[in-house]
């Protein structure tokens, strides 16, 4: 099977490593971007082979993953069509606010299409991504998608209907951790500890807590009290985050996100 990437950057390119840090071979990767350049950079790394044009790339592929831009794909939309000639492929998009129904009314509505959300953990194959399908994607097909996209960390079927929420919370929410734990090493600088030391600690102990929160059987608010020893430190701590609002800090943020989406999508 040949997976055939249209766009080569930043996505696509972690995308691609961790296929083949998971076993997937070069020979099965092609590539077209742009810039020449990045795909030869790639088939060096790892491999993969390189196309001159998007049209050799479509010819090649089973498997087309487009990892454009959302605006070059509303340019280059009409002659991927084109290029496709009405052969049935497994086409996914990575480009963020694409529809379902954009990409049937734009490549056909025969295709199978998947529409997937990584993020930018991909880089350390730590991704949470998210997808969902067209009615025409199979279960094999399913497990085509999986599979990839395992190897750059995890993947889950949600609801379209839930897809600006799932940007929110897998997409846009790694910021939101990295300023966390920014805020947690600076608070230690403040207190003393050198920075680049605070950061690995504090960025260790969140990795922790994540690792806790998914594989202990307690709900969060039962490990934040096993941390709260009476009348000890953390509840002091944990008090103050409350008082200041923090989980309605988080909320706000949260719906700050969700509302700009909604924006955007409308088209304002
Ligand atoms: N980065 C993220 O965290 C993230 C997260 C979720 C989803 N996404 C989605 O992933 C997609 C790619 O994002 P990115 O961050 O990887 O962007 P990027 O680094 O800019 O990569 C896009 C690549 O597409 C190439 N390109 C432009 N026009 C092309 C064409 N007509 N044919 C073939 N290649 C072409 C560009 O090449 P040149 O260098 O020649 O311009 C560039 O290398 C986007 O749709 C984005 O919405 C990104």
């Amino acid at each position: 099977m040949i997976y055939g990437f249209l766009g080569a950057g930043n996505m696509a390119s972690a995308i691609i490593r961790g296929m083949v840090k998971g076993g997937f071979k070069g020979e099965e990767i092609s590539v077209y971007n742009t810039t020449i350049a990045k795909s030869e950079a790639l088939s060096k790394e790892c491999g993969v082979d390189v196309c001159l044009s998007q049209k050799e790339l479509i010819e090649k592929a089973d498997v087309l993953v487009l990892s454009v831009k959302p605006q070059v794909l509303d340019k280059i939309a009409d002659n991927i069509k084109i290029d496709l000639g009405g052969k049935k492929k497994l086409i996914i998009s990575i480009a963020v606010g694409k529809t379902l129904e954009y990409l049937e009314n734009a490549l056909g509505n025969e295709q199978s299409i998947v529409r997937v959300m990584p993020n930018i953990n991909a880089k350390v194959l730590a991704s949470c991504s998210g997808f969902c399908t067209n009615k025409n994607v199979s279960a094999e097909e399913k497990a085509v998608v999986e599979n990839i996209f395992s190897s750059v960390g995890s993947i889950t079927e949600i609801p379209e209907s839930q897809f600006s929420i799932f940007g929110v919370v897998a997409g846009s929410s790694p910021a939101f951790a990295y300023l966390y734990i920014d805020s947690l090493a600076r608070a230690a600088v403040k207190a003393g500890m050198p920075k680049e030391k605070a950061l690995r600690i504090a960025a260790h102990t969140v990795l922790g807590s994540a690792k806790m929160v998914m594989e202990s059987a307690e709900h969060p608010w039962e490990l934040v009290d096993m941390v709260c020893s009476p009348g000890g430190t953390t509840i002091e701590g944990i008090c103050s985050l409350e008082t200041n609002g923090f989980e309605s800090t988080i909320h706000q943020a949260f719906d700050a996100v969700l509302a700009k989406d909604k924006l955007i999508q409308s088209g304002k």
